[in-house]
């Protein structure tokens, strides 16, 4: 059975037996090791320049406890946008922390725009912090990075707290160009691991606020976990079987190892790279099945994601589809909040290869034709 839901996503074999490896000690030499393993691929994965001052790290935990870590420390004031919802989850969390909460509301399926944004900064401002989930899972927009960041630079307080998990390693994050200051991705989507750990990567600016901030928490306070990335320790027992897939999923991407073949040559920072244009190809790909079946796409053009398609329902019950497929060999997703009811999601994410996503998609058109049938 292959996975194709937005999260968790397939994980390779080869991962999969990292995670079966002997037990080492949290605070021994090949833990030091293992995270000397992890720390460069993870600089490439958030697009890091080698002179960069940005700060990566791991935590272990899913990407819920860095939307609350990103938040301790960075001020009073926080504009949420929400389109989807997992960016509402956001907004929830940083009310329960007791912020004031500014939420900039966008109907699901929708992104807001740099205008929209830099008009609610202007007019309800000022903000200490931005959140935005720049790929909404639950509804497969993507959000550019650019313009937002173009519009930032006019806000020189505010901090960006980008949720990019499941955009990381299926498209680049470029986290320097951008501006960006916290920026946090959950194992179980485009890297394809399986759940549990949670990769970040901060900014000198946002340590800095957030060092001279009262913090109040142990176990989710970022910088505690950054300074012990740096000494090579990590303030709890982490899940050491996730860390040894992670470093051999980060080497194996930056290697060209999970690239198509004619690909496989390719190194660093031009092989997370190609990695991007095999999900751009493959929500290009499932984008003109769906026309092909007079199927649309919830979100508009220029907010489509590379990683999950969210697709309108036809004339057809999704749980049936689902059900058609599945009988095939793939597993797809139903709708998710807001538009649960009203459409199904592919993610075409993490591992997964073009030769693979063609399977699903025959399996799909076996799957619609069957349905046919049946009405
Ligand atoms: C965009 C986005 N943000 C946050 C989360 C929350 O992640 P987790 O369930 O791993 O805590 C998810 C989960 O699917 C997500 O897709």
């Amino acid at each position: 059975m292959k996975l194709w839901i937005p999260g968790p996503t397939q994980v390779r074999p080869e991962i999969l037996a990292e995670c079966a490896r002997t037990m080492i000690g949290h605070r021994s030499d090949a833990m030091a090791k293992l995270h000397d393993r992890i720390d460069p691929h993870l600089r490439l994965a958030f697009g890091l320049p080698a002179e960069s001052r940005s700060s990566v790290a791991v935590h272990t935990c899913s990407a819920t406890g860095l939307m609350e870590a990103s938040l301790h420390g960075v001020g009073k004031r926080v504009l949420c946008v929400v389109n989807g919802s997992f960016s509402k989850r956001w907004a929830e969390i940083a009310q329960i922390l007791g912020l004031e909460t500014v939420v900039l509301k966008k109907a699901f399926g929708e992104a807001a725009s740099p205008e929209e944004i830099d008009a609610a900064l202007r007019e309800k401002g000022p903000f200490d912090a931005l959140t935005l989930v720049s790929n909404e899972t639950s509804t497969g927009v993507r959000t550019p990075l650019e313009g937002v960041a173009r519009v930032l630079r006019q806000h020189p307080n505010v901090l960006w707290l980008v949720d990019v998990v499941s955009y990381l390693a299926g498209m680049p994050v470029d986290f320097d160009t951008h501006g960006i200051d916290f920026a946090f991705a959950g194992s179980q989507k485009a890297l394809a691991l399986p759940p549990g750990i949670t990769v970040f990567c901060v900014s000198p600016r946002y340590l800095e606020r957030a060092r001279k901030a009262k913090r109040p928490s142990y176990y989710l306070d970022a910088v505690r976990t950054l300074d012990g990335h740096v000494e090579r320790k990590t303030p709890a027992t982490p899940c050491i079987p996730l860390y040894f897939a992670l470093a051999k999923q980060l080497e194996d991407i930056s290697g060209g190892v999970t690239l198509p073949a004619a690909e496989q040559h390719l190194r660093g920072a031009a092989a997370w790279s190609a990695r991007y244009e095999v999900h751009r190809r493959m929500q290009q790909r499932t984008e003109r099945w769906a026309h092909k079946h007079g199927l649309a796409l919830i979100p508009a053009p220029e907010h489509r994601s590379w990683t999950v398609a969210c697709i309108k329902q036809g004339a057809f019950d999704v749980a049936r589809l689902l059900a058609e497929v599945k009988q095939r060999g793939h597993t797809i997703s139903n709708g998710y909040g807001d538009l649960k009811d009203i459409s199904f999601r592919i993610g075409h994410m993490g591992d997964h290869t073009e030769d693979e996503l063609e399977s699903l998609l025959s399996a799909a058109d076996e799957a619609l034709a069957a349905l046919a049938v049946k009405a």
